[in-house]
């Protein structure tokens, strides 16, 4: 099943902050973006973030350096989705590629009329690897939808 996608682009310094370094907002939006592709590409119907899990920065991609997202489905629930990003930077004269970032976000599928959650397809995970994701976004979930759970109780 084709439920992955991988994005890659040279970091320009309108992208960057005063220290020659990519934003983290620019980051972000390049994390939402392939993982809306790999999200759209399992269920093939419009899909909208639902939420993002912690995301952090363990180092800094220069301006000329590269940045490529790998985003992958590691599960599908009724018609939600849990997506990983990989985040890499490389250094285009040396190859040298740094694991920057992880995070994993929620998609909703919609029907494109009425706009509501509907289901998606089924995802039978193969390699041990991808059953080692699989088991443990049902424990993310659990995890994602108590804290919501609470955090609307305080509000
Ligand atoms: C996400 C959204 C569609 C959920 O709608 P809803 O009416 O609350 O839907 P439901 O309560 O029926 O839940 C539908 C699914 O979304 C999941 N969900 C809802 N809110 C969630 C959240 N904050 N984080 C993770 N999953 C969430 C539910 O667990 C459920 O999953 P399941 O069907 O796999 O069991 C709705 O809140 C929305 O449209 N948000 C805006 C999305 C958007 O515009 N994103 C772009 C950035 S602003």
């Amino acid at each position: 099943m084709n439920s992955k996608a991988e994005i890659s682009e040279i970091v320009l310094p309108n992208d960057a902050n005063i220290l020659g370094n990519i934003l983290g907002g620019k980051v972000m939006h390049l994390i939402d973006i392939a993982c809306a592709i790999a999200a759209f590409r399992h269920c093939r119907k419009p899909c909208v973030t639902a939420s993002i899990d912690f995301l952090d920065f363990k180092h800094p991609i220069k301006v000329g350096e590269l940045i490529i997202i790998k985003a992958s489905l590691n599960r599908a629930f009724n018609s939600s989705m849990e997506i990983g990003a990989r985040v890499f930077s490389e250094n285009l004269y040396t190859g040298e590629i740094k694991h920057t970032s992880s995070a994993y976000l929620t998609f909703v599928a919609l029907d494109e009329e009425k706009k509501k959650p509907v289901p998606v397809d089924k995802y039978i995970p193969e390699t041990e690897e991808e059953i080692r994701r699989w088991k443990q976004a049902e424990i993310r979930r659990k995890h994602r939808l108590a804290g919501i759970q609470k955090v609307s109780g305080i509000r």
